[in-house]
This record gives structure tokens, C-alpha cells and sequence, in this order.
């Protein structure tokens, strides 16, 4: 991945600490009914309702839908910040399936509309923190990926888990390249993936997921590198070996297995210690596990994490 210039966002679509307030209690009011229709284009809005809202203690504003949705990493529609907004059209989202296999007492296939039903599904105000630097804060909405695992009943010899995204050149044009090993493979070891924090997503700001942003099903993790969040999943494989994802097929010294938002530890080509929310100017400081560690920090105990990035 390289890092590439932020474009510049009209102050006016910033959304202010007020603003992002009067929204936060409009949707405690509204249950969010109405958030797609306060934010979203009509081209895009497909409403999802949810039944909760949780920040974690997260009081930064959100960032604009616009740039949620037009600023993305998804190289299966190439590799520049616009072209998934631009060319992810051809991306079919409906009918899919998910399909839960490997060390499990119950492998099964589930399609999206019963997913979408599994559990209820919650808000979710993260900050994302892409490995190049730049973060933002995004309303998504999900349930923890723990209660699809749970459908399958991993085996006492599950220790990882596998993430495959779909695999068709026709619906994503950018695997004509070879930027990476297709499909897009990214992996967990199990308690990370089990961990309450870990967000099976469907929607973000109120609606089902823009294409773009990995349509119709990704992982958010918060407290990792954006790349680890796979986007557009088709497999989910439970393994007893460590899996090997793409970025560490691509580039094994620049992306490592955990890749867990550590200031103190720099990507081999440039500092990790600061990062750019889109919509600012000055740099702000990184957190340990991208503000999240009183919540993972225990997953890793005893782990040098300067040897396992
Ligand atoms: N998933 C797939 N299948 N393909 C990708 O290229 N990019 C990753 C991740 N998931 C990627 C992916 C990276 S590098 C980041 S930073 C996040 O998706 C970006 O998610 P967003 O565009 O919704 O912000």
C-alpha cells in the first residue's frame, strides 16, 4: 500500500462536535430510524434498523458519510482511494452466502437474509486506522462475529480463523491485476475473533453497507489495521495452523499476522506514530490498539509486539 495525499474536504463537510451530538441524540430518540434519510443520498439508502448505539466513550465527531463512502481501500475495484465508489456497481449483493467450514462441529452455508437476522443487530461508533496513516469514525452496524462462530461450534482444535472475500472477475474488475493473491484472504487467531469487540457488518450511518465499503457483509476490527477488516466475505474457515493473509503474501516484513494499531512499531516506510482523521489538517497522535486497549490489551499478554506486528 502506499500512502497517498488526502484530498481536501470543504469545511462545511465536516461534521461539527454539535452536530454529531444532536445526531447522536436524534438516533437515541429516532431508535435510528431516520438516520438514512438525515444522511444519506437517495441513490444510496437502504434503511437498516438496530437496536442499540455504543461509542465506547468515543465523544470525536463523524466522519462525513461522503468521505466514509468515496474515500476506500477495496483493490478489487483498483487500488486508487475513488475507484471503488466509482466502478464497485458491478458488485452483486444479493442472493450471497456465507459459508462457515473447517474445524467445526456444524459447518453450514448461511444466506445473507438470515444473517442479517441472527442476532440483533447494534450500532456501533468505531474508529477505523488504516495502515497508511489516516483514520476515521464511522457509525457501523453489526453483531459480534462471536454469534455466527457460535452457530458452528468450533472444534477443541480451532485456533484460527480464516476470512475469504468473493472471487469473480466480472463483478470485480481490479483482480485483473495482480496487486495481490485473489481471492483476499485475512485471518485472526480465534479469541481475537470471539472477542465482543469484533463486528460481523452490514450497514454503516443507518443503511446497509455501500457496495464500496464491502458489501453485503465485512469484519470491522477496531483495535487493527483497516486491512485486517475484510470486506465482501463468501468463507469463513476455522483452522489449527496460522493462516497466511494477502498483505503478508504481498509484502511479509511491511504487514505482519497481528498488524494491531501500535504507535510504537513503524510500517518499514514510514512513522505509525501519528495519524490523519479525514476531514483535519494537523496530525493527532496514535493510541495502542487505536484507543481500544483497555478492552484487548489482555488478548495479548506477555506477546512482544514489536516481534509479533
Ligand atoms: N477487503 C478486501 N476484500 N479488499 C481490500 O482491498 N482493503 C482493506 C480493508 N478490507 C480491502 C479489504 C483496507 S487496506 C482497509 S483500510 C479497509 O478495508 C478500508 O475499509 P473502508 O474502505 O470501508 O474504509
Amino acid at each position: 500500500m502506499t500512502q497517498s495525499t488526502i484530498p481536501a474536504i470543504a469545511p462545511s463537510e465536516i461534521t461539527s462536535k454539535t452536530v454529531f451530538d444532536q445526531r447522536r441524540r436524534f438516533l437515541k430518540h429516532a431508535g435510528g430510524l431516520s438516520a438514512a434519510l438525515m444522511t444519506a443520498p437517495l441513490w444510496a439508502a437502504e434503511k437498516l434498523a438496530f437496536t442499540s448505539t455504543a461509542s465506547y466513550g468515543l465523544t470525536d465527531a463523524l466522519t462525513p458519510r461522503k468521505d466514509v463512502t468515496h474515500y476506500n481501500n477495496f483493490y478489487e475495484f483498483g487500488t486508487d482511494k475513488e475507484a471503488p465508489s466509482r466502478r464497485a456497481g458491478s458488485l452483486k449483493t444479493r442472493p450471497w452466502t456465507i459459508a462457515v467450514e473447517g474445524e467445526v462441529h456444524k459447518p453450514q452455508v448461511f444466506d445473507i437474509d438470515q444473517l442479517l437476522k441472527l442476532a440483533p443487530i447494534e450500532e456501533r461508533v468505531y474508529r477505523l486506522r488504516c495502515v497508511e496513516a489516516w483514520s476515521m469514525v464511522i457509525p457501523w452496524l453489526g453483531y459480534p462475529l462471536a454469534a455466527l462462530l457460535k452457530q458452528a461450534q468450533p472444534t477443541g482444535s480451532a485456533k484460527y480463523v480464516e476470512f475469504v472475500s468473493l472471487h469473480d472477475m466480472e463483478q470485480m474488475p481490479g483482480q485483473r491485476s495482480p496487486v495481490l493473491q485473489w481471492p483476499y484472504r485475512e485471518g485472526l487467531r480465534l479469541d481475537e475473533a470471539m472477542h465482543p469487540l469484533a463486528l460481523l457488518t452490514f450497514g454503516l450511518y443507518g443503511e446497509l453497507l455501500p457496495n464500496q465499503n464491502g458489501a453485503p457483509v465485512r469484519m470491522v476490527l477496531p483495535w487493527k489495521y483497516g486491512f485486517k477488516s475484510a470486506k465482501s466475505i463468501v468463507k469463513i474457515r476455522l483452522l489449527k495452523e496460522q493462516p497466511v493473509s494477502s498483505w503478508m503474501q504481498a509484502g511479509p516484513s511491511e504487514y505482519g499476522f497481528y498488524a494491531n494499531v501500535n504507535p510504537e512499531v513503524d510500517h518499514p516506510r514510514w512513522s505509525q506514530a501519528k495519524e490523519r482523521r479525514i476531514g483535519e489538517f494537523l496530525k493527532r497522535p496514535t493510541l495502542p490498539f487505536n484507543g481500544y486497549a483497555e478492552q484487548v490489551s489482555s488478548l495479548y499478554a506477555g506477546m512482544d509486539l514489536k516481534h509479533y506486528f
